[in-house]
Formats: C-alpha cells, structure tokens, sequence
C-alpha cells in the first residue's frame, strides 16, 4: 500500500500554518509560547484532513501535554490509517532567539509503520547512500571515518562531520579533530543536523552524536527517501527510562535500529522554515501574503523538493 500523493499539499499546509503561528513568536524569549503556537495550529489542522491517524510521537504522554500527546486520535477519522510524528517546534531555542533553524516537522506513515520512540535520548550516525555494512554504531570513530573517506574517494581532511555542541560529544570531538576531519557544530537542532547528509550541497559527509530519540525518529524519515544510512540505538540510563521501555514493549535495551526498523513502507516527511537555515528560508512577510518554504518528501513516489508557498495571510 502507499500513501496517496493528495496528502502531500495537505501536510505542507499544516506544516506552513504552524510555522507561521510560531513565527509570530521568532525572538520573543519565550519557547513555551512558540512551541504552544506550533502546536495548537497543526493540531486544529491535522484535524481537518480525512484521516485516521494516531500520534505515536509527540509532546509526551497525555498528563505532560494535553494536546499532541502520544496516542492521540486526529483527522475526520473517515480515512485511511496513519502514523504521526510531530516536532511541532524543532529548534525552540533558535526560534525564541531569533536564530537560524527553527523548523516545524512532520512524518506521516501507514498504520503500524513508525517507531514509537520513546522520550529518551538516541546514539545517531547517518551518511549519505552508501554500501550496506560500511558505516555502523558499533564501529570505532576511526573505522567510520576511513570506510566513508575510501567509499566517497574523499581524503580524511576533506570530510565534514556534523554534530551537536555538548559536553557529552567531547570524546568524539576531539577524536574527530585528532584524525583532522573539519567539525561542523550546531547548538540545537539535530533533525536539521542529520538533514544535511542527504545533498551533497551541505557538504556534510556524516552526521554523529546524541540528541533526542524522537527526533532521531523524524530525522529518519526524512533521509529515507534519501536512500540515505541512518542507524540509532536509544539511552536507557536510569529506572524511569527503563521502566516506560519495558511498557512500550522494548525488550532488548541495547538494540541498535536502522533506518527502515525505525521507518517501513511509504512516507510522507514535511518540514517548514520558521527561521531561515542552510535548508530552509523562514517565514516571510509581504504585504497581506506570507511565503513558506518546506522540504517535502513523498517515498514511494520518489518526491524530494524545497517547496515554496505564497499564501495569503486572510486565509
Ligand atoms: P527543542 O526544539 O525541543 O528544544 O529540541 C532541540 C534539540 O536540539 C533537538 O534537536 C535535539 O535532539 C535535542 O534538543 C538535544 O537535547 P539536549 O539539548 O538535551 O542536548
């Protein structure tokens, strides 16, 4: 089965509206409110699509968050059946700061066929397309590096790694700059981060690190459509994390996952500008129109563009 390709306007459109709510918050200091502004729009806005589609990641569990919580009903409930992930904010931090990266995101998929992630953090790698075996989780830093520099027929200097600014990335950075790969560091952002590897425009050969396991999830089916290589293995480190694991039915804690364990069958991925990035432009004011730029992904119709609206702001 695959996901009928009218859905595809639809989601941009839910895309385009929440980021132009939260964008009406870009550098009011206030990430709850942009997030909130996000979410109240797609909400009402998955709402109105005949579907019946189910949020398997989302703003946590019903008690944390009333509205876009993990197992929450949306659509007319009069279509098919859909997996969502939503990011309603990706990026709160540079949306609240008026900085570059604040996107609104997406991912739709048939029932079943998502991973429900839980709200732990994730151990990420992802390339471009590459052969099956070459690039691993399990592999040393040093093992990576040289199979991507062999695989793309690039020396060791000339790869660019991306990887979230933390404390915890210390080892791996150091180890990075030790085998003389050029660093890329973001602040925030690790959908984005992973994002990159999917054109060589971005001149990012490997996206590496921790972040969030949600956003692992929605990164995923982003470079799906790729064909890109994208493995995660999630951090369970503490009772509470390993509790809601073993809830969710997650039996071996140590599992690394690849892309299509994480992703399976036909996808629909949109991410909206909120704020302008290397991806993206954010959203722009003109008059009484506003215009929109949002990567869009459709699998099994191989669709990949930057799609750029002009929609009007009576609408
Ligand atoms: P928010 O938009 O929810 O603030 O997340 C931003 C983000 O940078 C993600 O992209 C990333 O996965 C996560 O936070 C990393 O978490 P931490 O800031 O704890 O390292």
């Amino acid at each position: 089965m695959t996901i009928n390709k009218k859905f595809i306007d639809q989601f941009v459109g839910v895309t385009t509206k929440a980021a132009l709510a939260s964008s009406y918050l870009v550098g009011k200091k206030d990430k709850m409110a942009a997030d909130k502004a996000a979410v109240d729009s797609m909400r009402s806005e998955l709402n109105k699509i005949q579907m019946n589609g189910q949020v398997v990641i989302g703003e946590g569990v019903l008690d944390e968050a009333p509205l876009l919580y993990t197992g929450e009903l949306l659509g007319t409930k009069n279509g098919p059946n859909f997996d969502i992930a939503v990011d309603p904010v990706e990026g709160t931090n540079f949306v609240a700061n008026n900085l570059p990266g604040g996107i609104t995101v997406l991912a739709i998929a048939e029932k079943g066929n998502l991973f429900n992630a839980p709200e732990t953090y994730m151990s990420k790698i992802a390339t471009g397309k590459i052969d099956d075996g070459l690039i691993d989780l399990d592999f040393s830093l040093e093992k990576n590096i040289k199979n991507l520099s062999e695989f793309n027929n690039k020396s060791i200097s000339s790869l660019t790694v991306c990887i979230m600014d933390r404390p915890r990335h210390k080892k791996i950075i150091d180890d990075l700059k030790k085998l003389k790969v050029n660093i890329k560091l973001i602040t925030d952002g690790d959908v984005l981060g992973a994002i990159y590897v999917s054109d060589p425009k971005y001149e990012i050969d490997m996206f590496l690190g921790i972040g969030g396991g949600p956003e692992g999830v929605l990164a995923a089916a982003a470079l799906d459509a790729y064909d890109c290589h994208f493995q995660g293995r999630f951090i369970f480190d503490n009772e509470k994390d390993i509790k809601e694991a073993n809830l969710m039915g997650i039996t071996d804690l140590n599992k690394k996952y690849d892309l299509n364990e994480i992703v399976k069958g036909d996808s629909i991925f949109c991410a909206t500008g909120i704020t302008t990035s290397e991806v993206l432009n954010g959203i722009m004011f003109d008059k009484d129109k506003y215009i929109s730029e949002t990567l869009v992904t459709h699998k099994s119709s191989n669709y990949k563009k930057i799609v750029k609206k002009i929609s009007s702001l009576n609408e």
